[in-house]
């Protein structure tokens, strides 16, 4: 897995989302940063909905953005959510897991966060093994 040079700028741009998530149900924070095969970077954050089932993770708001850019690859990404220290860190929930296979590699980076910063690093095939992608549909 390669190291992600660029990884204070994803931190700093998934703190800045993180800053901005709608959370006023769960009150937990998160920001995405992602980023994308053009060296540019991607951020988003979780929006929850009062209808519960409506919200959306901050992986899926980053990962909108970068498609919307005009991106398709994943270079890296972080996610940094939940409180400095905290006991448990903040993994992509199974959804966003494959949402992010979608545009990622087995060994894309996968860079947990609290707000003080780098907990853990995963690839992807650590968090996703044997995992279903583009090319089961020949793509
Ligand atoms: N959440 C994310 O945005 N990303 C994750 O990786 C885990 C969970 C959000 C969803 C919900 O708004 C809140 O955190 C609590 O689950």
């Amino acid at each position: 897995m390669a190291d992600t040079a660029e990884l204070p700028q994803l931190i700093e741009a998934a703190r800045a989302a993180r800053e901005n998530a709608h959370a006023p149900y769960s009150k937990f924070k998160v920001g995405a940063a992602i980023l994308g095969e053009s060296g540019r970077i991607f951020a988003g954050c979780n929006v929850e909905n009062a209808a519960y089932p409506q919200g959306q993770c901050a992986e899926s708001s980053a990962i909108g953005a970068m498609v919307t850019a005009g991106d398709r690859r994943i270079r890296a990404i972080v996610v940094m959510g939940g409180e400095a220290g905290a006991e448990e860190i903040c993994t992509p929930c199974g959804g966003c897991r494959q949402r992010i296979r979608e545009f990622a590699t087995p060994d894309t980076p996968i860079h947990i966060c609290d707000p003080a910063g780098l907990r853990r690093t995963f690839s992807l095939e650590t968090l996703l093994p044997e995992s279903f992608g583009p090319t089961n549909l020949a793509f």
